[in-house]
């Protein structure tokens, strides 16, 4: 039985993005955040001081670098040599749930145990060296308010994370105590940077002429330089970095399936742009809208990410791998036409994430030139989707180029992968 050719039509046409609806978004974005500027209640997006702007990139020394905000956690040791060279000495990391076997992110773990975790990582990284002093950068990925750079306190977890004891406490001061609880004294917590500001520093450490930092990967914000923020408290140069938090954009039209993941996920009505663009979301749209081809609403398959990425890039005649994948996760063997159906919504959803991740970021490039000529510039970007998914580059840069017509040849978005502990290290040799 092949699919009906209009259920088909009326479910990937929920995933178009048209250069309208992008330029209305862009619109929007830029309006947010003029908005948060004068007031951060008055817009959707956070804009949360981090207390730091760029390094001069002749920060030098060894740091240690926490980075957690994923299901892995990875700590570091790095040294920082100075003209954009570094070097990673030691590097460890677990993730923070084994099914079968222990969850520190779920309803029923404490906030002792995740950081009793932490502090074990910590301790490997260093060898179980509890003498030399150790200054540590930490890169920490959620929602937090800072007033200094190195307290953040928690707002609320995002990425479906749900450990009780978290929101609302100052996360260096629960992993101080649990450094005590393991006995490491010698290991000081200087600075806490969200992830999106962590690729940011490490990008412009290594170049200049960066002013936007995002992360694209399980979860998706966006970071960028506000040149107009002044505080003594913050280290570096060239103004303040404000982690947006733009995965809680709110200013965009959801479609039909967006609207139905939100009110079944952890934090309904929260992250609206995250649930229509990051890799921890996507397979659920695709779950959902197969579902209501199969004439199986309701029913959830667990598409991934991996399997929506390995079905674009089958181009096979018979398509044999996408045919496998969705077997696997469906149950049924599809006749070609369908999956080739399949893939087209795939590669719809896809494309819909990468243009509308683009204006986030020509929301901030029109904000940053205000009624001037647009800035030469990177883009600095992290994460797996923007890495890995195929598809996501080349509409990104074609989004780009409709919204910013002849300008576009002035930015491009690059690579930086790591960033996000390499951040955390020259974050700590900002604030020492
Ligand atoms: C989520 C977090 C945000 C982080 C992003 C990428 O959106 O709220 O702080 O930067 O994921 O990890």
């Amino acid at each position: 039985m092949a699919f009906d050719e209009k259920i088909f039509q009326s479910v990937i046409t929920e995933f178009e993005a048209t250069t309208e609806m992008l330029r209305e978004v862009a619109a929007n974005f830029r309006q947010d955040l003029k908005l948060g500027l004068a007031n951060p209640d008055n817009s959707s997006l956070r804009m949360l001081k981090s207390y730091v702007g760029l390094p001069s990139g002749k920060e030098t020394g060894e740091y240690l670098a926490l980075d957690f905000g994923g299901t892995n956690v990875r700590v570091s040791r790095i040294k920082l040599n100075g003209n954009g060279d570094f070097e990673i000495l030691k590097r460890v990391g677990e993730p923070l749930i084994v099914e079968g076997e222990y969850d520190y992110i779920g309803k029923n773990s404490t906030a002792e145990q995740m950081f009793d975790f932490l502090a074990k990582l910590i301790d490997e990284s260093i060898d179980g060296d509890h003498e030399t002093k150790f200054y540590l950068g930490h890169t920490f990925s959620f929602p937090s308010t800072q007033d200094d750079l190195n307290n953040a306190r928690l707002i609320i977890w995002t990425k479906e994370f749900a450990t009780p004891g978290v929101e609302g406490e100052v996360v260096n001061d629960l992993l101080t105590a649990a450094l005590k609880r393991r006995g490491i004294n010698n290991v000081e917590p200087v600075a806490v940077i969200n992830d999106t500001v962590a690729v940011l520093l490490s990008a412009a450490y290594k170049n200049s002429e960066t002013y936007i930092g995002s992360i694209y990967a399980t979860g998706h914000n966006t970071c960028y330089l506000e040149p107009s923020i002044h505080d003594p408290k913050c280290f570096g140069q060239g103004g303040m970095i404000l982690n947006l938090e733009s995965g809680g954009f709110m200013k965009l039209t959801p479609n039909r399936f967006d609207m139905e993941f939100d009110r079944k996920s952890e934090k309904p009505g929260e992250q609206r742009n995250e649930k229509m663009v990051s890799g921890r979301y996507m397979g659920e749209l695709l779950s959902m809208a197969v579902a209501e081809l199969l004439d199986e609403k309701g029913k959830e398959y667990g598409f991934t990410s991996i399997d929506m990425s390995m079905m674009i890039l089958d181009e096979t005649p018979q398509l044999e791998k996408a045919t496998e994948i969705i077997a696997n996760r469906t149950g049924k063997t599809l006749e070609v036409g369908d999956v080739e159906k399949i893939k087209q919504l795939t590669s719809a959803i896809v494309i819909r994430s990468a243009r509308l991740v683009t204006c986030s970021f020509v929301g901030i490039i029109w904000q940053r030139a205000g009624e001037g000529a647009i800035e030469k510039q990177h883009i600095a970007i992290d994460g797996s989707v923007y890495e890995k998914m195929p598809l996501v580059k080349e509409n990104i840069a074609k989004a780009l180029s409709e919204l910013l017509g002849e300008d576009a040849a002035k930015v491009d978005t690059v690579l930086d992968n790591g960033g996000s502990g390499l951040g955390a290290a020259i974050a700590a040799a900002m604030a020492v």
